[in-house]
């Protein structure tokens, strides 16, 4: 990915997070419903571009990819807002570039999720475009049918409901870069289990937005169940078949996110059948946790894995870097929504974290770029050894496109010259 895209998606994303805090910083910040600006601009505008720009798979991003880019931008700030007649025609229209793009690459009807044979990191794939392009005419007609017609009435059936809407396409993205990066297996079990992953997650998420509108609990706590229970297999199935890949510990990393998302996710369910303890106070903590844990830990992992795709193996250490997301992800964020103290270290720890993940030079940039001061003060700092990485580089990309694992001797000869898988 370019120097240009990764630049514009930093600062939407440290933006994004900006939005998250803004209530704390405006007078009658609570009367402004910023979280439309904060949840929209990471999950649909940096999300959705991402999710384009890894499927069209092209070095340089392409007129579409930047035009969704765009008017993902418009629509979030038409929803803010309110301007709604925008809001509902822009989202038609990023449905038709996003539908375009996954018929370019997969076809009109997604026969492919019934193929056995099919991959199924094809399968999350194309149901990653599916879902936004479905969620984004959906959301264009809970528009028109609330602020227009309002032939329905239905509590749940509002705009903010695709906070978690928007956010799961890049949920099933991540998975097929995970499902991408583990072996292919021969065996007859691993193959059943795959297949059973993909539609338990994905029946699994629009069922459970389904009855997250008809506001069934207890149906909404046993299917978050089977999803849990689904993300546990996946843990499972990426820890044993992912190849040893640097990108792997962001994605595993990505998981327990996912985990805690999960926790936290159904904590809130049954938080709401006991109306005592069901406090707006409560609620807003454990919802704000979840939201920061899903989006900024989860969505972020497989987000920045997909960004830097090309360039693994990167000059970082990976170890220290996922245990400083994890501080910003778990404590400075949620706490930053009632200090403004906390909200502007969280900022600015945060974009901090995305400049370390967009600009740290990656294999395909080692040899022929002079090291610069930041990067000389990095190799120092982390006691990085180049050779070692371009080595390393080369083997990793063999891995991945072989699905093998090294050979020992090259791991094992290598593995105390430098701990920054
Ligand atoms: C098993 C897993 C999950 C459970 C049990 C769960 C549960 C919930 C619940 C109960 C809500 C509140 C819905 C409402 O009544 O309005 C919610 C909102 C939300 N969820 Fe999840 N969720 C899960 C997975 C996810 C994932 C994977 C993501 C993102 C990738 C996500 C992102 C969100 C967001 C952004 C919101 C809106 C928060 C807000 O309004 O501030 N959730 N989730």
């Amino acid at each position: 990915m370019g120097i240009r895209l990764r630049s514009t998606l930093m600062v939407l994303m440290s933006t994004a997070l900006f939005f998250g805090f803004l209530h704390l910083f405006v007078p009658n910040g609570s009367d402004f419903n910023f979280e439309r600006l904060h949840i929209f601009l990471f999950n649909l505008c940096s999300g959705g571009t991402i999710v384009l720009y890894y499927t069209e798979n092209v070095y340089k991003a392409s007129v579409r990819v930047m035009a969704f880019c765009v008017l993902a931008m418009a629509y979030a700030i038409a929803a803010f807002l309110k301007i709604y007649i925008p809001a509902m025609m822009i989202a038609v229209v990023l449905a038709l570039i996003v539908e375009s793009v996954r018929i370019e690459k997969f076809s009109v009807f997604p026969i492919n999720f019934f193929k056995s044979s099919a991959p199924v990191h094809e399968k999350f794939h194309q149901a990653s475009l599916l879902c936004l392009s479905i969620g984004l005419v959906m959301s264009a007609m809970v528009i028109l049918n609330n602020e227009y017609l309002k032939l329905i009435t239905i509590r749940k059936l509002q705009l903010d409901t695709f906070f978690l809407g928007f956010s799961f396409p890049l949920s099933l993205i991540s998975m097929s870069v995970m499902f991408s990066l583990m072996k292919e297996e021969m065996n007859r079990l691993i193959h059943i289990l795959k297949n059973v992953s993909f539609w338990a997650v994905t029946l699994g998420v629009i069922t459970f937005f389904g009855f997250i509108m008809a506001e069934q609990l207890a149906w909404q706590v046993v299917i978050t169940t089977i999803l849990t229970m689904a993300v546990i297999l996946i843990l499972y199935l990426f820890k044993t078949l992912g190849v040893h890949v640097q990108q792997k510990n962001f994605l595993l990393s990505g998981m327990v996110f996912l985990l805690f998302t999960a926790i936290t996710g159904i904590a809130y369910i049954i938080l709401e059948f006991f109306p005592a303890y069901y406090t707006p106070q409560a609620s807003k903590f454990l919802l704000k946790l979840h939201a920061f844990v899903s989006l900024y830990g989860w969505n972020l992992s497989g987000l920045a894995v997909i960004c830097r795709y090309r360039d693994f193996p990167i000059l970082l250490h990976s170890e220290k870097i996922i245990f400083f997301h994890w501080l910003i992800v778990l404590i400075l964020a949620p706490i930053g929504v009632y200090c403004r103290f906390f909200a502007v270290i969280a900022v600015f720890a945060y974009t901090v974290l995305l400049y370390i993940i967009f600009s740290t030079r990656g294999s395909s940039e080692f040899s022929f770029k002079r090291t610069t001061t930041i990067e000389a003060l990095k190799e120092y700092l982390f006691k990085i050894n180049k050779n070692f990485l371009s080595e390393e580089a080369h083997r990793q990309s063999l891995s991945v496109s072989r699905k093998s694992d090294p050979s020992d001797d090259v791991w094992e000869n290598n593995i105390d010259d430098s701990d920054w898988r």
